[in-house]
This record gives C-alpha cells, sequence and structure tokens, in this order.
C-alpha cells in the first residue's frame, strides 16, 4: 500500500505553477459527449479522476487520444451506449455529470450512483427534480438512475439548496433543450462558469454563469470546440496554505487572484502577507498567527474544500479559533488524525473549536478524504519529525503531482509501499 513519508519541520520557499481545476475538468470532460463531434481540452490536470473520467468516455465509445501532459482530444461522434459502467461510477462523486451530458444529447441515460468523498449523505435529490422539471422521467434500481425521455423542455427551476453539481448537471441537459431554461438560486463557482464558456464554444446559448439566475436558450445541435480549463483554485489555495504553514514565502503562479479572494482575506486575517498580481499570488508567512474564526459558504464565501488545510494552520495559531461547517455535515473526521499529532480541537457537531498549539508532532495518520489528505500533508510539512499519510488513494484523485511540487519548495516528502 502505498503512503507518503514526510519529514517534518521545512519552510516552503520558491515557485510553485497551478495545474487545471479539477472540479472543472471533472464537468468538462462529460460535457464533451454533448458535442458529437472533437473537442481539444488543454490545461487539464494530470489526476486519477480525470483518468477514471477519460476511461468512463471510452467504454461510451469516444475516442480519446492524448496529446500532450495536459491536452487532450475527445471525438464524441462514435458514442452509441448510454450506460456507465458501475465499476468505473463508484470512484468518484462527479461520474452524475455524465446524466445531464447523455440525457442531453441521447434523450437516455443510465448511471450508478456516485462513490467519492465520504464527507456527509451527499443526496443528489436536486440534480434529479431538476432533470425531471425539464421532462426526464428518472426510475432508480438495483442502485443505477435511468433517466430517459421523448424531449427536454425548458423549464423554471429553483434550486432550495445552492449545489454546484446540480446546477451544471441541469445546465448540461438544457443545452439543447426546447425552448429556455432558467436556474435560480444557482451556484456561481468558477467551475460553472468554465463549463459554461465551453458549452457556449460548442454552440450553446447560456447566459449569466457565474450569478445565481442562469438562463440557457436551447439550440438544435452543438459542435466540436477549443477550451483551456482554469486553474486550479482548491490547488492554489492548498499551497497557500501550506506556505503559510511552514512559514514560508512561495509565489503560487498560474491562478486567477479574484478566484482565490475568500482564502487571501482569511489569511491576511491572521497576519500573513499575500501579494496579489496578474497570475500569481506571492504568501509570505507570519512570525506570530493570529487566531480567526471561518463559516464555510458557496462562493465567494470560504469554501468548503479549503476548511480541513486550514484548521491545521489554525491550529498553530495565537488563540481560539471557531470553525463552523455549513456544506457538509461530516468534514470533521480528519480533526481526530490531527489531535494525534497534538493539535487541541473539541467538534460540537457542525462547529470545531481549535485552540492554537506552539508545535505539532510527526505521528502515522490517515487521509479520510481528498481534502482531508492535502490537510495531513501540510501538517506533516509542519510537524516535528516523520509524518506518514496512508489512504493516499484520495490525495491521488485531486493533485497533480503533488510530491514534485512540494520538493521542488523545499519539502522532504516521499511515496514508499508499505502494508
Ligand atoms: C462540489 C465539488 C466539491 C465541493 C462542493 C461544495 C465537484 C466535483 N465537487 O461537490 O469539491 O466540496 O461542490 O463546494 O465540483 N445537496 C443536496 N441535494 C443535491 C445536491 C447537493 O441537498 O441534489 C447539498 C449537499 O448535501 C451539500 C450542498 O448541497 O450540503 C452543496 O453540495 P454540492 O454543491 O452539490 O456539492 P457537489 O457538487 O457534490
Amino acid at each position: 500500500m502505498e503512503k507518503l513519508l514526510i519529514e517534518g519541520s521545512t519552510r516552503l520557499e520558491g515557485e510553485i505553477s497551478i495545474s487545471g481545476a479539477k472540479n472543472s475538468a471533472l464537468a468538462i470532460m462529460p460535457a464533451t459527449i454533448l458535442s458529437g463531434s472533437e473537442c481539444i481540452i488543454k490545461n487539464l490536470p494530470s489526476i486519477r479522476d480525470v483518468v477514471y473520467l477519460r476511461d468512463m468516455l471510452m467504454q461510451l465509445g469516444a475516442k480519446v487520444h492524448i496529446l500532450d501532459s495536459d491536452k487532450i482530444s475527445v471525438d464524441s461522434s462514435a458514442i452509441k451506449s448510454y450506460k456507465i459502467d458501475a465499476e468505473l461510477a463508484k470512484k468518484m462523486r462527479a461520474s452524475y455529470y455524465f446524466l445531464g451530458a447523455l440525457l442531453g444529447r441521447f434523450k437516455k441515460a443510465e448511471v450508478p450512483f456516485p462513490g467519492g468523498c465520504e464527507i456527509g449523505v451527499r443526496p443528489i435529490d436536486l440534480h434529479i427534480k431538476g432533470l425531471e422539471a425539464l421532462g426526464a422521467k428518472i426510475k432508480i434500481s438495483h442502485g443505477v438512475i435511468k433517466a430517459s425521455a421523448t424531449e427536454l423542455i425548458g423549464a423554471h427551476i429553483y434550486l432550495d439548496v445552492v449545489s454546484v453539481g446540480a446546477t451544471i448537471n441541469i445546465m448540461l441537459a438544457a443545452c439543447m433543450a426546447k425552448g429556455v431554461t432558467t436556474i435560480e438560486n444557482s451556484a456561481k463557482e468558477p467551475y460553472i462558469v468554465d463549463t459554461a464558456n465551453l458549452l457556449n464554444a460548442m454552440g450553446a446559448n447560456i447566459k449569466g454563469a457565474g450569478t445565481d439566475v442562469i438562463r440557457i436558450k436551447g439550440v438544435d445541435s452543438l459542435g466540436g470546440c477549443e477550451h483551456t480549463i482554469i486553474p486550479d483554485q482548491m490547488e492554489a489555495g492548498t499551497y497557500m496554505i501550506a506556505a503559510a504553514a511552514t512559514k514560508g514565502n512561495v509565489l503560487i503562479k498560474n491562478v486567477i487572484p479574484t478566484h482565490l479572494e475568500s482564502i487571501t482575506a482569511k489569511l491576511r486575517e491572521m497576519n500573513v502577507e499575500v501579494q496579489e498580481h496578474e497570475d500569481s499570488v506571492r504568501v509570505i508567512a507570519a512570525s506570530k498567527l493570529k487566531a480567526v474564526n471561518i463559516k464555510t459558504l458557496p462562493y465567494p464565501g470560504f469554501p468548503t474544500d479549503m476548511q480541513q488545510p486550514m484548521s491545521v494552520l489554525l491550529a498553530l495559531a495565537d488563540g481560539t479559533s471557531v470553525v463552523t461547517e455549513n456544506i457538509f455535515e461530516s468534514r470533521f473526521k480528519y480533526l481526530d488524525e490531527l489531535k494525534k499529532m497534538g493539535a487541541k480541537i473539541r467538534v460540537e457537531g457542525r462547529v470545531a473549536i481549535i485552540d492554537g498549539v506552539h508545535r505539532l508532532s510527526g505521528a502515522p495518520i490517515y487521509a479520510t478524504d481528498l481534502r482531508a489528505g492535502a490537510a495531513m500533508v501540510v501538517a506533516g510539512l509542519v510537524a516535528d519529525g516523520k509524518t506518514i499519510v496512508s489512504n493516499i488513494g484520495h490525495i491521488d484523485r485531486g493533485y497533480e503531482r503533488l510530491e514534485e511540487k512540494l520538493i521542488n519548495l523545499g519539502a522532504r516528502i516521499r511515496r514508499i509501499q508499505e502494508d
């Protein structure tokens, strides 16, 4: 079994370049199905989830060619199947985007219930309600969601919970529906704008992506396109936090600084210096970190995905911080691992109270999910002595060349095989 061995107490210094956004890639790859033609996708992150999606596209009959380490072409003209393989689907959560994409193109989709990180109940009722509003009949049998429609017709859809996945899935299905679809209370994450830009480049008519009302005017057909994925806000945020935690000084390149505002603001509140440039940010650690409170919210609020790495920083701050997790109910499991390293934390429901300590000490710890895995790595970099992080498959699902990027910044981290 692969694990990460980290020798801690290192100061991260230097420059790092951020890869394409995982959450954009996870929507954009299934979305290529709608084109019925060839799409070239650039700045695609080299992560495990992308490999799973490539396998799913090929299993459906798409021709996928790797043109470069971060560039692929997907020709979906030959796709005949509308069924996603159960073994592949359960490896990740975003397999649900095949529902909207296949339904939009073929008016039929069979997608097993998704897997992914266990951070709460994670229902997909809003996806289903949205697709039903467009005229799809949905049946669930033996763990498979079966959607079909004679035709999809535009509708007014109000999401009572702000959901990234439901917003994108409805957008995918609505592109070629008859008439106009309006999604009210839609999510505003940059991935939604990125996916809408891809779909518009294919010939769709989507307006308002990035606001809380999206209007989609159905078109008869879509075609091929070229699209460059935006930089990964969460990868950038992770390295910003790692730089601050290790008393480092790191230039984080290939980012869109406005996407990082909520993280930048919190770091500054903690006394960390963040310099914003056109497409990069420099993070210079503070000699003393100030405790702050965090509440996770949909974009542009503080992202739930950064709650975990940020808690490592708060564990080292001067004073008591209160972290409120508003999006996912079980996103505190990793705090037990952090406590093994000496952090002082108590959890009361959706609130974690963190009393800062002066140091963490290396320990064998477990990555309970993807972002928790990143948090464990940040903790290992700071801690005294050796940390061994197990269950790192989660990290590989979402971080491109993590060890290589960290080693370039001076970290002592390597992959080991251990039972
Ligand atoms: C996406 C991101 C994930 C991020 C999350 C919140 C991808 C692939 N994943 O996940 O990294 O942590 O947004 O920013 O982009 N909900 C329902 N019913 C539904 C769907 C969601 O009640 O049908 C609830 C969820 O339980 C959660 C909230 O809505 O409480 C937000 O979830 P959502 O935005 O849908 O998260 P994902 O799209 O799964």
